[in-house]
């Protein structure tokens, strides 16, 4: 084994808690949903059995109503802010937020399956209950795309997206507070004073709500169709419906919400922009700002816009050093070192070129998995990277980031 797939294996184990993985120390110090997911693909790399541990103790958090939730608060960490109290999210079996994480779960638990089957067959009945509840919860009017109720509820927290939605909330009651994440990593990398407060207005609000879906889907400010979420979903959809169809399950269930979702992905068509945008369901606007959940499409399996979704990859590709950068650098709301402004994720680079190789572009496909390959052995696991210099940025050990190099076989 080479060095860099060594120092991989070091830097997940290092970030284990027992029978869960946190993101990185200091800055993330519990288990957040999809980091879990993704870090399950790396471990399974060396250590199968320890990988479904990572898998189950994620579903075990499980809320009643099917939600799995985006941060299991599993011991009191007070670096971290905002904690379990202030979120007061008691419905489930763990201490958690109120909120999900785009569920590429079931798409983790399909890629593990052959290494256990039963163990998959086993999750099939909670991965189906967590998908349903995207649908009933998060689309309640069957439009076929998923909203997030929160900017952290996509994973992408500080997306420029989020920018005119998040202008409705009123973040007067929000009062004084003290941040962690700027002691931790520099100010400048992470999102700002004004987005904040939009955060925990947000939160106060689900709590005020008692974290009733209905009561936030119908009243919360904020409603946007997400394309990450949404394109991640949909092709949950399809593994889970390989499993059950090979395993066992609610097939006829699943295939219904996948033909509702194939029909509802073209609204978040933005013939402007050339790309697949998100989707303000408050205002019935489409935002214009292209980001690296744009070319998610093919990774979902819907390739109708191919030559168009092509043209705007290889317009950014000429601006930028190392693709997939999270916004579009053409956007005056481009900077290449905050937080989902700009840098480019693995875990995004990784679900991007495997859609693009699945559509036959495998000259795309490659380019991605080597700036990928490339911004890890210069940065090495960090949170995320410039796309103009390749700067290593935010948090550093990253777990998700380690694991990606080792599922995707990375090299030495
Ligand atoms: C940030 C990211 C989110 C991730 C979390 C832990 O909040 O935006 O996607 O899950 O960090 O890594």
């Amino acid at each position: 084994m080479g060095t860099i797939a060594a120092d991989a294996i070091r830097t997940i184990q290092d970030n284990s808690r027992g029978g869960f993985t946190v993101p990185t120390k200091g800055l993330y110090p519990y288990q957040w949903n999809w980091d879990s997911a993704f870090t399950a693909l790396g471990i399974a790399t060396y250590d199968v059995d320890r990988a479904w541990i990572e898998i189950e103790s994620l579903v075990a958090g499980q809320w009643p109503s099917g939600m799995i939730p985006h941060i299991l608060f599993r011991a009191d960490e007070p670096s971290y802010f905002p904690g379990p109290s202030v979120w007061g999210a008691s419905r489930g079996p763990i201490p958690s937020s109120g909120i999900s994480q785009p569920p590429v779960l079931a798409s983790v638990v399909f890629a593990l399956s052959r290494t256990d089957p039963d163990r998959a067959r086993a999750l099939v009945p909670a991965l189906n209950k967590w998908h349903d509840w995207w649908a009933r919860a998060r689309d309640p009017d069957g439009l076929g795309v998923v909203a997030v109720t929160h900017p952290w509820e996509s994973g992408r927290d500080n997306l420029p997206d989020w920018d005119r939605p998040g202008k409705r909330i009123d973040v007067s009651g929000v009062g004084e507070y003290t941040r962690r994440d700027t002691s931790l990593v520099d100010a400048g990398m992470r999102p700002g004073k004004e987005d904040y407060d939009r955060y925990l207005a947000l939160v106060n609000f689900g709590r005020e709500m008692d974290w009733d879906d209905a009561r936030i889907a119908a009243g919360s400010p904020f409603f946007v169709a997400d394309v990450a979420t949404t394109a991640i979903l949909l092709r949950s959809e399809r593994d889970l419906l390989r499993l059950s169809e090979s395993l066992g399950g609610p097939a006829e269930e699943i295939r219904a919400r996948i033909e509702c979702m194939e029909r509802g992905f073209g609204r978040l068509w933005n013939e402007r922009a050339g790309a697949y945008c998100s989707h303000d369901l408050r205002s019935g606007e489409l935002s214009d700002e292209v980001t690296s959940a744009s070319f998610l499409c093919f990774y979902a399996g819907i390739f109708d816009r191919r030559a168009e979704v092509l043209g705007t990859l290889e317009r950014i590709s000429k601006s930028v050093k190392r693709l997939v950068p999270s916004c579009d650098p053409g956007s005056p709301s481009f900077d290449p070192v905050r937080y989902w402004r700009g840098p480019v994720w693995a875990i995004v680079n990784y679900m991007i070129s495997l859609g693009l190789r699945e559509a036959g572009e495998l000259g795309w496909a490659d380019r991605i998995r080597e700036d990928t390959r490339a911004l890890i052995r210069e940065g090495g696991f960090a949170e995320y990277y410039s796309p103009l210099d390749g700067r290593a940025c935010g948090g550093r050990d990253f777990s998700w980031t380690a694991a990606i190099w080792l599922a995707w076989g990375l090299g030495d």
